[in-house]
Formats: structure tokens, sequence, C-alpha cells
């Protein structure tokens, strides 16, 4: 066993902050039965105290101990989808401290598919513990996919303890959470859309979940601004972004690009895989790129829509709420401007 994980499931147990890898991003991760370490987190991340925060567990882990109800559909899901992307809301068990859910009576649960965290949940409390652990990053900030992005986020007194590194994270956006807890009255209710889709879902319990309503529970990656660069970012369809860029040639300001299909050139540019997985893992890292590019806005190209697209498309809009406009009226100024020299662009 790697000394740094035992180190890690230590640290953890005496109540310390242990940043690690998952499939998706990383997690800051807290004993799940220890307030305090809980309130660690929110402290860390500037998270406000009533969102709830995902619960990881090991392999097999005894599902009965965190959750009072457990239906058949979560038993179905588990096997279907752990170790995997997907997290399942139950009724929260009564020896479970509130903390862990924001003060409600639900509880989030996920087995995540990343050796790491698998070998640290195991190591800890023997592999009976959980871990309380949201995205590694300061509250609406972009989720981190490598070790780097979490320093990045939490140098040196950022208050976590030890960051775990495990790669880049494979799938790249947040897991799939699927609202179980209301099963009765509601059926299943899909909270956030992920790599792992409402129809998978509903071919495993034989009913597809819908989408949120007004009384679904709180949820931090629902919010409509999340996952947000400190530039601001706006989608554009295809032709509209290339007729933006070719005005920004001749203007002022510097644009950061984020695309899939052949481009202008722009002050810095990414090009992500034009399938929905392969732009998903590396779309956090782009961002954050394109972040810290000097560019005074990040354009994305619009990825397609359907459902494989869900996730990321629902991270973008999230990326670019309240700040598209903000771009589109720099856009409008440039296209005023009365210089049509080409500057010299740099693309990477
Ligand atoms: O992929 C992921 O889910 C990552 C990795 C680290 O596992 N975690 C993650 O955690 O995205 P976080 O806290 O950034 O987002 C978890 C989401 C939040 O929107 C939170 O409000 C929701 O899950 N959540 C957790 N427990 C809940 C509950 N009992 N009821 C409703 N929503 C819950
Ligand atoms: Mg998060």
């Amino acid at each position: 066993m790697n000394q740094d994980i035992l180190n890690a499931a230590r640290a953890l147990e005496q109540g310390g902050l242990v940043a690690f890898p998952t499939e998706t991003v990383y997690g800051l991760g807290a004993d799940a039965e220890n307030p305090r370490a809980v309130a660690a987190i929110y402290a860390a991340k500037g998270r406000p105290q009533d969102h709830p925060v995902i619960v990881h567990l090991a392999p097999g882990a005894e599902l009965g101990y965190w959750a009072s109800q457990i239906p058949p559909e979560a038993i179905a899901l588990a096997a279907a989808f752990w170790p995997g992307p997907l997290t399942m809301i139950l009724k929260r068990a009564s020896n479970i401290d509130p903390a862990v859910s924001g003060g409600q009576d639900t509880i989030g649960l996920r087995c995540p598919a990343h050796p790491v965290a698998i070998a640290l949940l195991q190591q800890f409390k023997g592999g009976r513990g959980g871990l309380a652990a949201p995205s590694a990053n300061k509250f609406g900030n972009v989720s981190p996919t490598t070790a780097a992005h979490v320093r990045e986020e939490f140098g040196a007194g950022g208050g976590v303890d030890m960051v775990l590194e495990g790669g880049q994270s494979e799938v790249g956006i947040e897991s799939t959470i699927v609202d179980l807890s209301r099963l009765s009255t509601l059926g299943p209710v899909l909270l956030r859309p992920g790599q792992v889709s409402a129809a998978a879902i509903g071919q495993v319990i034989g009913r597809l979940p819908q989408a949120p309503d007004a009384a679904a529970p709180r949820a931090s990656g629902t919010l409509a601004s999340h996952y947000a660069p400190h530039t601001p970012v706006a989608l554009l369809g295809t032709a509209e972004l290339a007729e933006a860029l070719r005005r920004l040639q001749g203007g002022t300001r510097k644009a950061a690009l984020i695309y899939f299909s052949g481009m202008p050139p722009a002050h810095a540019a990414i090009q992500l895989p034009s399938n929905p997985d392969g732009y998903a893992h590396a779309l956090y890292a782009a961002l954050r790129d394109m972040d810290h590019a000097g560019a005074d806005m990040i354009l994305v190209e619009t990825p397609p829509q359907g459902e494989a697209w869900l996730g990321v498309n629902d991270r973008l809009r999230r990326a670019a709420h309240g700040s598209g406009e903000r771009v589109r009226a720099l856009l409008a100024s440039e296209s005023n401007a009365t210089t049509t020299a080409a500057r010299p662009v740099a693309s990477n």
C-alpha cells in the first residue's frame, strides 16, 4: 500500500482534510461522521453551510448504515453503475449526523471508480467509513481535474492537509445525481446530468428519471451560475463565433477560444474533441487554461445538442451564466472599432 494513502487515511481519521482523485473530478474529503471535519470543508471552500455534500463509500459498503430506506431501485443502480459516476439521494439514516446533508433528511451516496479513491476508502476506518467530499475547488469555481488544479485552489494555508495524486480525472465532469428519496410521490428525479444518462438509469429501473421540480433538494451544482472561470464566458454558435473572431482581429480585445470545429486564429485557443466523453474529459482543464490566457473574454463554440451532450452543455451554461451578456457587449464595441489593421495573433 502506498504510504501517502496510508497517511491520508490516518489524517482523515483524525479530522483532517484530504483532497483525492476520483474518475469525475477531485474531491475535498473529510470524515462524514465528524461534524467538525465536515464544517472544515465548508470553511475551506467558502461554501454555504446549508449545502449538502456527497458521501463517498468503498465498494461493497453497507448502504443500510447510511440510508434509512433502500428501495430496490437503489440496489439495482448501485449494482449497475458502482463504482462509477452516479450519486444517489436517499433518506438519511438517523445515526448519521445531519451536517453532511446540510440539515436535510436525505443523504447523497456514491462509490467512486478511481484506484486511489478506492484504496483510500478501503484504508479509512477499515473500509467502513464514509468520506464527505464536494469537488475540491472554492465555491462557484471550476472543478479540479488534476492535483495541480487543487493546489491552485488551495495553496499554502488553504486549510487542506494533503493532496493525493491521481492523474487527470477520466470523466472530467461531476457525477450524475439521481434523487430516489421521494420515489413513491415523485418517482426518480435527475438533479444533475452527467456521464450516466437518464436513459441508462431508466433502463435499469424501468422508469425514466424526471427533470428537477421546484421542490427538489438544494444542490449547489444546480445553481444557475457555477463552475465559472473569472474571465467572462460566452457560448456562441459556430457561424457567430467565426464572425466574432474576424472582428476581434482588427480590434483591441483579446479572446481565448474553446472550439471543436475549424476556426480562425484567436489570442489563445484549445480545440476539444468532437465526441461528448472526450469533450467532457478535457473541458475543465481547458476552461482553467483559457482563464489564465490573459484574454478579455472566453468564447466557447456551442457544442452539439442531444442527450449525450447534456452534461457538457449544462456545465457550459453555468460557466457562461451572467457573463454572456458582458461578452456580447464587448464584441459589439469591437465591431464599431475603426481600425482594421490585423494585429499579430498567437494561437496555441
Ligand atoms: O462527481 C462528483 O459528484 C464530485 C466528486 C468529488 O465525487 N463531487 C461533487 O460534489 O461534485 P459537490 O459537492 O461539488 O456537488 C455535489 C452535489 C451538490 O450539488 C450537492 O448539493 C448535491 O450533490 N447533494 C449532495 N447531497 C445531497 C442531498 N442529500 N440532497 C440533494 N443534493 C445533494
Ligand atoms: Mg462542486
